[in-house]
């Protein structure tokens, strides 16, 4: 264990509604428990002395997902416990009971409760109401475990994060607010390049901004996707119309039209660009098959990533302390 590892307070116990709930030291912290647990599995596909036998994760969506759910799901089986998946038709949370009592039951029952969910602000009551470890696994708001993810693919892509140029194209959505807070914190610059009108929160920008002072990165934000990816190492984009916002998508699809990842915009950044999609992605919407499916692509290293970085964090947030 480095230093700063040995430095570093325990986790355990802890919620993840927000990428910025972890200090960057934090961040860190799980990414060297989350390598140390890849570099396990890929060679073994098991844990040889799994961390988490018996323990029990309820996880609540009220949404859809294939990764989140998947990675979730099999990494507690990996770890050497289990997952039990929920929906809001058969918890009815907000409807059936409240969400703080919600709260109060599972705590009893399970060790940690992963909440997808479009109002964020359930998250937080859930986390308020339980006295166990509650993960956010997407909001409209937030989506931490994926910018946990990202952040970490590009770390073992590039040997460091500090200074790496990252350029996000399209919506000041979810995906970007906690990509910014995660990646400022690590010492990149964070670039958004989005139409008029679709512009991060205030006060994740306000955040994600001081992180950025404080660890050498910074933030920049603007409306020219070619300004934007000029010199960036990296192009992320996302799905120009997030889960919950539907009956916008015709309205979205005319503003985003000129903020499509493809290799024109590839080109503007440079021979070794490389690109990121949290997916699910729409084809010929915000990103081309040929930028996907080609050379540039981290898109499917993230998301093995997400199981191997969310195996880490529920390590660190329900393993007995290490010694
Ligand atoms: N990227 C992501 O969270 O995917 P899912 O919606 O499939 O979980
Ligand atoms: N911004 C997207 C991310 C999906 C993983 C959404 O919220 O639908």
């Amino acid at each position: 264990m480095s230093g700063e590892l040995a430095s570093a307070q325990s986790l355990r116990g802890r919620d993840l509604l927000s990428a910025a709930d972890l200090r960057p030291d934090e961040v860190r912290r799980v990414f060297a428990t989350a390598a140390a647990l890849k570099a396990e599995f890929v060679v073994a596909r098991r844990h040889a002395d799994p961390p988490l036998v018996r323990r029990t994760l309820a996880m609540l969506f009220e949404r859809p997902s294939l990764r989140t759910r998947v990675t979730f799901e099999a990494g507690m089986l990996q770890l050497g416990g289990g997952a039990i998946q929920l929906t809001s038709g058969n918890v009815g949370w907000g409807e059936r009971e409240s969400v703080a009592d919600v709260a109060r039951n599972l705590q009893g029952f399970v060790d940690a409760i992963v909440i997808r969910t479009g109002h964020h602000q359930i998250a937080v009551e859930l986390a308020a109401a339980a006295d166990i470890p509650v993960i956010n696994a997407l909001t409209l708001h937030e989506h931490p475990c994926q910018a946990l993810a990202d952040v970490f693919t590009l770390g073992e892509t590039f040997g460091r994060l500090d200074g790496l140029v990252v350029a996000f194209v399209g919506d000041g959505n979810n995906v970007f607010h906690s990509l910014a807070l995660v990646a400022a914190g690590q010492g990149a610059v964070v670039r958004l390049a989005h139409p008029p009108g679709y512009a991060p929160d205030a006060a994740i920008v306000e955040r994600a901004t001081a992180l950025a002072a404080a660890a050498g990165g910074a933030l920049e934000i603007g409306h020219d996707p070619r300004a934007a990816v000029d010199g960036a190492d990296v192009i992320y984009t996302d799905a120009w119309t997030s889960m919950g916002q539907e009956a916008e998508a015709d309205e979205r699809r005319t503003a985003f039209a000129a903020f499509q990842v493809n290799e024109g915009l590839c080109a503007v950044a440079g021979q070794g660009v490389r690109v990121m999609h949290c997916l699910p992605a729409h084809r010929g919407e915000e990103i081309t098959s040929e930028v996907m499916d080609g050379p540039r692509s981290l898109i499917f290293q993230q998301s093995e990533n997400r199981l191997h970085v969310q195996k880490g964090l529920l390590v660190e947030l329900l393993g007995d302390p290490a010694g």
